[in-house]
């Protein structure tokens, strides 16, 4: 397992594969009285830092500003495929949205696949880029069935795909099909190049900057971090969900899914990228990373602090050894993503937002392709030029029916936590029985209390009630984190928010004498 102290900071304990690499080695991080942009983007993950790239070729001035760093959350935690076909298939879009809307998906998608790969040829970043086939495999007859439909939805959409006998993978298969121009890249190596040209262009990057306050006034926002404050005319948040209590967070519903990089005994890698057809569904591929040939197999989804990441790791590594001869599991880790209620993204105006704000999540497991084209939407928004994706994937479309009983599902679950989590029956373990990096909820005096004890016996005592919208945080023993199970926030063991929507820290609760 490599242990090494990672040059870009992400959110967990566990190192991913791309995390030894530095997107950012100086930031413009002078302290000021005041800066004015014409946009203001939260978060430099491959959205944040597309749109402010494209803005900045336009001629506006932008300033990106991240609470941590650059590729700190789900950027520099994907498995960084890029696709296609989407984790909602053609056929679900078909039946949800019409088939018109599966001939845009499909087009956007490939679009965005070519915007990556001219951004590395324009501004020559090694990103790793390689053009590769996807195989997408069925294991019995109704997966078969699946695999047919999404054939021949995919062929309307315009999507180049055919049968195939192979699925690339020492693994058993009924049918499959077999995806052109699939791609994969280094997600962290490529934010720099567009970081860099941002930069470049006169465009700024405040890390370590979390924006705590926002106002509207005439037509201009005036945003707000610890020592910094903004003026602009446009506020993007390329944060997955936006901060505060607003109708997204009742539209998308926070997963964690679970990558393995490992070192094969022998050389029996897969050359292209794979994808079976279970729930939740495994992926594959491989990269070399830092000079080490690895295969990634992800998968083990599940909705965040829900259910136990250790056992999410334990199913994945029992998985592939199943079907590969592993020398070393070099990494592990696990990233957040948003399933989006009716299964496209939402891109565009805040709906019930100041004017002016732009918002992109809901993007399933397809965040690099979908990230990507949240940046054109935006900047083609703000820019007031014609976007064929725009009215499609905005916020405030009307949910088609199909969508209404997951909806409704996410929502039951959200309102039995809140329930569950506050009437409850107690918990009865004390601090004297907790193991050394572990932490729980204890009862305490009526009172619930979340305590964490470090390797030295130090215990860390929160309040776990999240600071969005009251859900009690559980804890995620293989992150390290305390992640709230109804909209994704999740905080570390100090309290901090390392993902939102919250915007303010647990409180801590002195734990001096807990008698
Ligand atoms: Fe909404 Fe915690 S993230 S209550």
């Amino acid at each position: 397992m490599n242990i090494s102290s990672p040059m870009n900071k992400r959110d967990g304990e566990h190192m991913s594969a791309w995390q030894n690499f530095e997107v950012l080695a100086t930031a413009t991080n002078e302290n000021n009285v005041e800066d004015t942009c014409d946009t203001l983007i939260v978060g430099a993950g491959i959205t944040g830092l597309t749109t402010g790239l494209l803005l900045q070729q336009r001629g506006q001035r932008c300033i990106i500003v991240d609470a941590q760093n650059p590729g700190y959350g789900t950027t520099g935690g994907t498995s960084a495929h890029l696709n296609t076909f989407l984790d909602s298939s053609y056929p679900e879009i078909d039946s949800d949205f019409g088939e018109e809307a599966s001939k845009q998906m499909a087009k956007a998608s490939a679009a965005m696949i070519a915007l990556i790969k001219k951004n590395i040829d324009d501004f020559g970043i090694d990103a790793d880029f390689e053009y590769k086939k996807g195989y997408l495999f069925a294991q019995n007859d109704e997966e078969s069935k699946t695999l047919s439909d999404i054939l021949s939805s995919s062929k309307k959409a315009g999507v180049i795909v055919s049968e195939a006998d192979t699925n690339d993978l020492p693994i058993d298969f009924q049918s499959s099909l077999c995806f052109e121009q699939q791609a994969q890249f280094h997600p962290l190596k490529y934010l720099k190049g567009i970081a860099d040209e941002f930069i470049r262009l006169g465009g700024k990057i405040f890390t370590e900057t979390s924006i705590e306050e926002n106002t509207f006034e005439n037509g201009i926002h005036h945003s707000k971090s610890a020592n910094r404050s903004f003026v602009s005319k446009n506020l993007v948040y390329a944060t997955h969900i936006s901060p505060g209590v607003n109708i997204l967070s009742l539209r998308n519903a926070p997963y964690r899914s679970y990558i393995l990089a490992v070192k094969l005994k022998g050389e029996n890698y897969p050359e292209h990228l794979s994808y079976d057809l279970k729930e939740p569904y495994h992926y594959f591929r491989s990269h070399v990373i830092d000079g080490q040939k690895l295969l990634l197999i992800g998968g083990a989804d599940h909705k965040t602090g829900h259910e136990d990441p250790e056992k999410a790791f334990e199913e994945l590594e029992s998985y592939v050894r199943t079907y590969f001869d592993i020398e070393e599991i070099a990494y592990k880790w696990s990233s957040q993503y948003y399933v989006p209620v009716d299964g496209l993204p939402y891109i565009g105006q805040l709906p019930g937002g100041e004017p002016a704000t732009y918002v992109a999540t809901g993007f399933n497991g397809n965040g690099m392709i979908l990230g990507s084209l949240s940046a054109t939407i935006i900047a083609d928004l703000i820019t007031e030029q014609k976007n064929e994706y725009s009215e499609l994937l905005s916020p405030a479309r009307l949910k088609p029916v199909a969508g209404f009983s997951e909806f409704v599902k996410e929502n039951a679950d959200v309102a039995y936590r809140f329930v569950a989590d506050r009437f409850g029956s107690e918990l009865k373990n004390g601090i004297a029985e907790l193991a050394a990096g572990d932490g729980k909820i204890l009862k305490v005096d009526d009172k619930k209390l979340a305590v964490y004890k470090d390797d030295t016996g130090k215990i860390t005592g929160l309040n776990p009630v999240c600071t969005h919208a009251g859900c009690i945080v559980h804890f995620n023993r293989e992150e390290k984190s305390w992640d709230c199970p109804c909209h994704g926030a999740r905080y570390d063991i100090e309290g901090n928010v390392v993902t939102g929507p919250a915007r303010k820290n647990l409180e801590k609760i002195s734990l001096e004498d807990p008698e």
